[in-house]
């Protein structure tokens, strides 16, 4: 028996084609079936999209989902609800977890576990080192075979330069890219939210704007000499922007991703020393803010992530310093892009879905993110216009801590459909 859905008159925005344009879209099984004005099928559960936004499903290429190890802070079961209901089809896990993912030993066993209990797609990302030690290569080769999207040590900054030019040499050859959490150690420190004003009165150390722009610097040089491809995790200053711009005029493969914290909050939210704020980069002052902001408006930004980092309550729940860094994002991102960046014009909607779809997609090389016959049948349903609160409480994730906590947001994820099955609608997850 063959399964399949009908979505009817929703307004499809595919950046992989450009087009925009009213129609209906029949899936049948895991594939679009057909693309067209009028589909009729009969059998097919119809979905009525009048009035919504169609788009592929959404991609976040930076999540943490904890696994193997630290099922308290989040599961591939609950980190991958949480996606659902965010409208995300796909995610790629970072490998800072417990083991670290730096074997296909660890691949393998995350595999299985994602193929019993994954709601939706979870590629994952396998580390530069071993241990994330930043010393010995970790196993890339083997990790490669077993499909893993790219190589990073996020969370940790990768300090040592001829370590870094090998890994970006050994990636190159297995065709991934290389994810950096570009941050210069010694600079940052034990700082804990961005260095400036607000720091000197909160009597808060810092962490300096120059400690991600010399990351960026060295790793762009690196690119360079090795013509490895590099991608710049969650970026945060406008120097750090303006040489991803340099870079790319030059012809280096460099790209880099930011999040909605960065794009939307600045370091003032911390006046309150809310453990809700803390992130790694930090959340930094207006003028940086701005220029992330521009950077994605003019294309130097290629993708929106999330950096979704889940921690337990016990652990967010204490002293601003002592706090671990990170929050949850998955079923806050889109509200608030659309909210912050859409909404006020900023930002158009072709480029805030581009950034969430296609692009990601590309830059992890997988064929995915644009709706067209025989694709994989990913596809996110969106009500632009839809008013809800923040309430952590609903959240599928187990991550709680948010900064966005209690904001009213404009526009949501009403459908979420996988391989043509939906696994969210009106905000409950059918999985
Ligand atoms: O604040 C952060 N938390 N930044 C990172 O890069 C890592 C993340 C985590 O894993 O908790």
């Amino acid at each position: 028996m063959k399964v399949a859905l009908l979505v009817k008159r929703g307004r499809l925005i595919n950046p992989a084609t450009g087009e925009d344009t009213v129609c209906d879209i029949l899936t049948e099984d895991n594939k679009i079936k057909a693309i067209g004005t009028e589909l009729a099928a009969a059998g097919a559960t119809v979905i009525d999209a009048k009035g919504l936004v169609v788009t592929p499903g959404l991609i976040d290429m930076h999540v943490h989902l904890r696994q193997p190890g630290q099922s308290q802070k989040e599961t591939i079961a609950s980190g991958t609800r949480a996606a659902a209901a965010g409208g995300f089809t796909r995610v790629a896990t970072m490998p800072n977890t417990k083991p670290v993912i730096d074997s296909t030993i660890v691949v393998d066993g995350l595999k299985y576990k994602i193929m019993r209990e994954g709601v939706v797609k979870v590629n994952i990302i396998g580390s530069l080192s071993k241990g994330l030690e930043g010393k010995e290569l970790s196993a890339m080769g083997g990790m490669a075979r077993e499909g893993v999207v790219a190589f990073s040590d996020d969370g940790r900054y990768v300090e040592n330069c001829d370590f870094m030019r090998k890994a970006m040499e050994y990636a190159s050859m297995f065709g991934k890219i290389v994810i950096d959490h570009c941050e210069e150690a010694s600079l940052v420190a034990d700082g804990c939210m961005h260095e400036g004003a607000v720091s000197a009165e909160l009597g808060l150390k810092g962490r300096p704007a120059a400690a991600e722009d010399i990351a960026v610097a060295r790793d762009i040089l690196l690119a360079e000499a090795t013509g490895a491809a590099v991608h710049i995790a969650h970026i945060s200053t406008e120097n750090a922007v303006h040489m991803v711009r340099w870079a790319k005029a030059k012809g280096l493969k460099v790209t880099a991703e930011a999040t909605p914290q960065h794009m939307i909050l600045t370091d003032e939210a911390l006046r309150t020393y809310d453990p809700r704020f803390k992130v790694n980069p930090p959340l930094r002052s207006e003028s940086h803010r701005r220029a992330v902001v521009e950077g994605l408006a003019d294309g130097t930004i290629d993708a929106i992530v999330t950096d979704h980092a889940p921690h337990t309550a016990e652990e967010k729940d204490c002293e601003f310093s002592l706090a671990p860094s990170g929050f949850v994002g998955l079923e806050t991102a889109l509200g608030a892009v659309l909210t912050c960046l859409y909404h006020t014009g900023t930002v158009s909607l072709m480029t805030l879905i581009r950034a969430m779809t296609s692009t990601p997609a590309r830059l992890l090389g997988l064929d995915s993110g644009d709706i067209a016959v025989c694709n994989e049948a990913d596809i996110t349903l969106i009500d632009l216009d839809k008013e809800w609160t923040v309430d952590p409480e609903d959240f599928y994730s187990r991550g709680k801590s948010t900064p966005f906590e209690g904001m009213i947001l404009k526009g949501k994820a009403v459908a979420t459909i996988v391989d043509g099955k939906l696994v969210m609608k009106d905000g409950e997850v059918l999985a």
